[in-house]
């Protein structure tokens, strides 16, 4: 059962994607449609690759769904679909129902769409270039079941790209948490982020900055290889909430390549702490 409703909903290279103008419009109504029964969207975004988007993204849906939240999380990263092997559901699938696709379950209460669940080997990214990309994503979107939830955390595509872009216009109502790290090159990737969240009117949560200085596990000096403080300094200037600061813990990389959410398994560890800080801040933000 679940096989089929992959080779049904799962894209391959022959299946067209429509690009028109009304059917642009047809698919941003579905993913409405497949979103209208979530109260919160938050879509995390950073201006480049590799800053700790996605592993915020799922850090955030667990964080909300310890506090007994009712959360989904969506992957819609066609490049590089993190999500399910952070997670521990690499081998998960998505069931069906009503001819939809039905999300993978992590804990009571947490719900996890990735598109990594369709893609059936790695060399399945390389069918997806050019302009079709956003709107097989929206489509993907569009074919997911919800059940009604309080939370559904978004982790965008890197980049303030078209295709980032294209998605985030397709979801208005989303409020946009920026994830950026501290060197001075990565602000004006905060400055991008800022034009595009004003571009699509999106409403800013806030900025988040990772990989900021790290504890030498030898000698418990404070070392900071990304300098620290810049997302704070920037968001300032920018005048956009800054929502905290996460350090950097070879802990973080342990658990994201062994699939166990960082937030359970290392709850104690000083990220796991602030990314807790940063979960209250985004619930008392609205
Ligand atoms: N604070 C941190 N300390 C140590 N490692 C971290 C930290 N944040 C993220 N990482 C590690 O950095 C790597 C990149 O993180 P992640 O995949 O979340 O980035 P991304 O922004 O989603 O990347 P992409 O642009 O490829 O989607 C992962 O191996 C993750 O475990
Ligand atoms: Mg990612
Ligand atoms: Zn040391």
């Amino acid at each position: 059962m679940k096989n089929k409703a992959r080779e049904r909903t799962s894209p391959s290279a022959s299946q067209s994607y429509p690009t028109g103008a009304s059917d642009l419009n047809q698919l941003n109504r579905a993913v409405q449609r497949s979103l209208q029964h979530i109260k919160h969207k938050i879509m995390v975004i950073s201006g480049k690759g590799g800053v700790g988007k996605s592993f915020i993204a799922s850090s955030l849906a667990v964080g909300l769904a310890k506090r007994r939240f009712k959360v989904g999380l969506m992957d819609v990263d066609l490049h590089g679909p993190s999500i399910p092997k952070m997670l521990g559901l690499d081998r998960a699938r998505l069931g069906s129902k009503e001819g939809l696709m039905t999300p993978a379950k992590l804990l009571d209460g947490l719900s996890i769409v990735s598109i990594g669940f369709l893609l059936q080997s790695e060399n399945d990214a390389i069918i997806w270039r050019g302009p079709l990309k956003s709107s097989a994503i929206k489509q993907f979107i569009g074919q997911v079941k919800w059940e009604e939830l309080d939370y559904l955390v978004i982790d965008l595509p890197p980049g303030t790209g078209d295709e980032p872009l294209s998605i985030a216009q397709a979801i208005p109502d989303a409020r946009a948490v920026i994830v950026t790290t501290p060197q001075e090159i990565s602000l004006s990737d905060v400055r991008k982020c800022i034009s595009f969240i004003r571009r699509v009117n999106l409403s800013l949560v806030g900025v988040i900055e990772n990989m900021s200085g790290l504890t030498c596990p030898h000698c418990g000096k404070r070392i900071e290889p990304f300098k620290s403080g810049g997302g704070e300094r920037m968001a300032r200037e920018m005048g956009a909430p800054f929502l905290g600061r996460l350090p950097m813990d070879p802990a973080i990389v342990t658990a994201c390549d062994e699939g166990k959410p960082y937030s359970l398994f290392y709850a104690q560890n000083l990220a796991a702490r602030a990314l807790e800080k940063i979960v209250e801040k985004i619930i008392k933000s609205e």
